[in-house]
């Protein structure tokens, strides 16, 4: 997907919200990327940054939203969440998130940092067997982002870091409701697989920036910022901000 609001791809729906996508003054920033990518350690540094060079910036993680948070435990405690349940409930994690903390600040003028977007649950929704189309029409609200970076990093790599010391893995993270082995590792690794397959379509498909996630913490950070920065031209900031540097 080309960058900017506005711009949106054949597959993004034009249904519900349709006048959401367009106009808005802010930008939005999204990671996307396999468990284990560095998602999460790229956007807190954005943050970091974007914050201490005295921008406006807001932050929205996945599956965050209190409305569906007791109905999601629940699913996930009596693994009663089916493909399809479990592809609505964080649509409707989703579309509460839009709502509260995404078109508010992107209407202000402000940065949004979301930490897994819509491709989260493009990639994750089809390999559960839902279809593609289904979910893209499904999110068809969302804002399209400003840059929508993809951290793609071999499935070993991301593994290692992340099995370390052998963490827990939770039924429905490790793919357990698929099926497809009983051992959680085994499944985590077959699912993190097959979701590793469908980002790279989404990347042609979309046009998300790819970041070579294999590269050191510092120089993934330098690349990020430097896509960054041409957008920031006229992103609130706070007025204080230079005087104080002086
Ligand atoms: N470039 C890198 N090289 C080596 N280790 C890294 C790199 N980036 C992140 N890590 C480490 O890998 C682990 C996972 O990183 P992080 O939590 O940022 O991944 P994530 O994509 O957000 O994962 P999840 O999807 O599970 O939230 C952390 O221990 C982090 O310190
Ligand atoms: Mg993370």
């Amino acid at each position: 997907m080309a960058a900017g609001h506005g711009a949106r791809p054949a597959a993004w729906s034009n249904n519900m919200q349709a006048g959401l996508t367009t106009g808005f003054p802010g930008k939005l920033f999204i990671v996307e990327g396999i468990d284990g990518s560095g998602k999460s350690t790229q956007l807190d540094l954005l943050h970091k940054w974007l914050i201490a060079e005295g921008y406006c910036v807001f932050f929205s993680a996945w599956n965050s939203s209190p409305l569906v948070k007791k109905t999601t435990k629940l699913g996930k405690e009596t693994h009663s969440l089916s493909p399809t349940t479990f592809s609505l409930i964080h649509a409707t994690d989703f579309a509460d998130r839009t709502e509260r903390e995404i078109v508010p600040p992107l209407k202000a003028g402000a940065i949004v940092l979301a930490d897994r977007y819509v491709y989260t649950a493009f990639a994750r929704d089809s390999v559960r067997g839902n279809d593609r189309n289904w979910v893209r029409k499904v999110y068809g609200f969302a804002v399209p982002p400003t840059i929508g970076f993809y951290f793609r990093v071999p499935l070993e790599t991301a593994l290692d870091r992340i099995l370390v010391g052998r963490p827990e893995l939770k039924y429905y993270e490790a793919g357990l409701d698929m099926g497809w082995s009983e051992d959680p590792y085994e499944s985590f690794r077959i699912f993190q697989g097959k979701i590793l397959e469908e980002y790279e379509r989404l990347v042609e498909e979309y046009n998300l920036t790819v970041i070579d996630a294999t590269l050191p913490i510092t120089e993934q950070q330098r690349i990020v910022r430097s896509l960054v920065k041409p957008h920031l031209k006229d992103v609130l900031r706070d007025p204080q901000f230079r005087r104080r540097r002086r």
